[in-house]
């Protein structure tokens, strides 16, 4: 079911201490919103995470996993791993993990399954880059990330899948795309699902963007109808910033 939804993803910050407290304060934050919360913190603080947020409003997410169940995967960990520690929900895709990892749309597709035959929800990212919108294949590239990891999927698996739609552009640089922007591409995003897989199941799906976001633009960014929420990275570090982003709903 399609819903607002908030997501900090950490990225590689905050050992366990520095987890803790943040945690601590998420807590004390006032949710005024509708939006689904939750935090990615390393694989590290996962288990604490979990447990420091059981029967709270705040939901943990992984930031990656492997596709294999166990094995010679020097440095992986699997979704049955995250299962064991609490964790229901993973983010695959990031750009970061394309870009420094080499992670391929093929590599993508069998993380995808792996994540759905584990029951766990998928935060999908993708986005194009600079290059590819000032030469006005932003559309194009979006379409083929979706297209190659995720349209072998029967119709049923969109229910445990959210996209996040990321721009390279826009991350870690304080340049956002614009609220026009953020709703073509969505709109886009929308209208490729629904070609392949009907309306019902692209009205359903929760499409959220990432990039720059912060207090100061959440407002306008989500006021867009095909913006169901944001994939928060460096305004998820402080805890105020965060949830005036949550509540910006
Ligand atoms: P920033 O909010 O720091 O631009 O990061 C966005 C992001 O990559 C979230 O996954």
């Amino acid at each position: 079911m399609r819903k607002n939804i908030v997501a900090g993803n950490w990225k590689m910050n905050n050992d366990l201490a520095q987890t803790e407290s943040l945690i601590s304060e998420l807590k004390n934050q006032q949710k005024t919103s509708n939006a689904e919360v939750m935090i990615a913190p390393t694989f590290t603080n996962l288990w604490h995470a979990s447990e420091a947020l059981k029967n709270s409003e705040i939901e943990v997410a992984a930031q990656n996993m492997h596709f294999a169940e166990s094995g010679a995967y020097t440095g992986e960990v699997s979704a049955e791993m995250l299962q064991s520690v609490g964790v229901k929900t993973v983010i695959l895709g990031h750009s970061e993990r394309r870009a420094y990892f080499n992670e391929t749309d093929d590599l993508l597709a069998k993380k995808v399954d792996a994540a759905l035959k584990n029951n766990m929800r998928i935060i999908f990212c993708f986005g194009e880059e600079l290059a590819d919108r000032k030469a006005n294949n932003h559309e194009t590239v979006v379409g083929n990330q979706i297209k190659n990891a995720l349209f072998h999927l029967e119709n049923s698996a969109f229910k445990n899948i959210v996209l996040a739609y990321e721009p390279v552009w826009a991350i870690g640089t304080g340049e956002t795309a614009s609220p026009e922007q953020a709703q073509d591409m969505h709109a886009f995003i929308r209208q490729t699902l629904a070609n392949k897989y009907g309306q019902e199941t692209a009205n359903a799906m929760s499409i959220l963007y990432g990039g720059s976001v912060k207090p100061a633009n959440a407002k306008e960014i989500f006021s867009k109808p095909d913006v169901d929420g944001g994939l928060i990275g460096g305004a998820a570090l402080k805890a105020q910033d965060f949830f005036a982003i949550v509540n910006a709903f």
